[in-house]
């Protein structure tokens, strides 16, 4: 048996390596995926090595991730449950895509994760390798071993001489799933969703009021929807994300603390940071503000909900998901142009924005006097709408309703 197995280097997927090897008596590969982490990937070659592991897979996907993973996204403006910028969900299907690329180059004949089995990402992952290659295996330890809780876990690595790595107060730290376009914790004090935890948590930027007291301002440019300089220079889609994180970082931007409701039926208390993001996706709706017209921003804000629903439940490889991406992407031609952002102590604010193909028309809009709109349309505009109203508030007099 020749499994491959998604590995962080972390403490869960380290114990899962050695199960692997025990339980399945299998030969495990490991993948690594680089999306922007942050974290020295050498370990995690390291101590698979001194698993001995064969086949180690250790990629940089930084740009396919933004390019051809978040940026889409981005295109459609995607929140779940109002809040989420969807970090973790939208790295899955990429990561799943890996998978299967590499079972197929060694020949494995299974793939392994070390998602558990009360959350999202086993479906994400586990629908995303159907969807790709359904006669995979997918192997789920914390579905099968009876290391049902993080103290057992912990107890098996520092019988097996797995380092448990350790967080500032010296405990072993939160879930936390972190890429270049987000970072999430999960569990211990957050599971007290009464409790505020930024303090304790927060990786990735500093808290807003540490930010700097003086505004920074900067200039986002785009074309067709996708984001592609700041402050005028050119940037690659990872670049951009990495730019803007900075920025993000230093002004405190980007921090939820948030309830939400997983596919699976519970409700999970989650910290999120997403800098960089939070100021992209700002920038992205006040270029299309200028650009798109209102059938179409309409329409596109009636689907997002959907949209982001398929990527948070794992459906990215579904029939559906990919038409939306095509109504989404169609939109985009259109939006190109340059947005103005102030960032402030949290926020990242709006502050102008400019476009060769703005629909907006000051000779329309305009409170000074004007030659093209003829302000007496407005009074049958308002007959014909207000019609059915009428009708309907006679009836109720006709018949004394109140
Ligand atoms: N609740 C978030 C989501 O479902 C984050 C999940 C974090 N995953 C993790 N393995 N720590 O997208
Ligand atoms: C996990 O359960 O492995 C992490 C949380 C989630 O997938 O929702």
């Amino acid at each position: 048996k020749k499994v491959v197995l998604a590995y962080s280097g972390g403490l869960d997927t380290s114990v899962i390596l050695k199960w692997l090897q025990d339980a399945y008596q299998a030969e495990v590969v490991t993948f690594t995926a680089d999306l922007g982490q942050g974290e020295e990937l050498g370990p995690a070659r390291e101590k698979a090595e001194k698993a001995g592991i064969k086949q180690i897979y250790i990629d940089d996907l930084r740009e396919e991730f933004i390019r051809d993973y978040v940026f889409p996204m981005v295109r459609a403006n995607a929140v779940y449950e109002g809040e989420y910028l969807l970090g973790t969900s939208i790295a899955r299907p990429l990561i799943s895509k890996r998978l299967v690329e590499i079972a197929h180059e060694t020949g494995a004949d299974a793939v392994a994760h070390g998602a558990t089995g009360k959350g999202n990402d086993q479906v994400r992952f586990e629908l995303a390798v159907a969807a790709l290659d359904p006669s995979l295996k997918v192997i789920a330890p914390w579905r099968e071993w009876d290391l049902n809780s993080r103290t057992k876990l912990i107890a098996y690595a520092e019988q097996h001489g797995i380092s448990v790595p350790k967080d500032k107060r010296g405990e072993a730290p939160f879930s936390v799933d972190a890429n270049l376009w987000h970072t999430s914790s999960e569990g211990k004090l957050l599971e007290d969703p009464s409790e505020e935890a930024f303090n304790e948590v927060c990786l990735r930027t500093c808290h807003p009021e540490d930010a700097p007291d003086k505004a920074e301002y900067i200039t986002i440019g785009f074309e067709r929807g996708d984001a592609v300089s700041v402050n005028g220079q050119a940037l690659s889609p990872a670049g951009l994300v990495t730019k803007l994180n900075e920025l993000g970082s230093k002004h405190g931007i980007g921090r939820l603390d948030l309830v939400e409701n997983r596919f699976v039926g519970m409700k999970s208390r989650g910290i999120y940071e997403t800098p960089g993001g939070t100021i992209l996706m700002t920038a992205h709706r006040a270029i299309e503000q200028l650009t798109l017209d209102r059938g179409a921003t309409h329409l596109k804000d009636e689907l997002m909900p959907k949209y982001a629903k398929l990527i948070y439940e794992g459906f990215w490889f579904s029939p559906e998901r990919e038409m939306l991406q095509a109504a989404i992407d169609h939109s985009q031609r259109y939006v190109s142009g340059e947005v103005r952002m102030k960032l402030y102590k949290g926020h990242a604010l709006t502050v102008g924005r400019s476009s060769p193909n703005s629909l907006y028309s000051l000779a329309h809009v305009t409170f000074e006097e004007d030659e093209v709109y003829d302000q007496k349309d407005a009074e049958g505009f308002i007959r014909l709408n207000a019609l059915r109203l009428r009708l309907i508030a006679e009836r109720k007099q006709r018949l004394g309703e109140n």
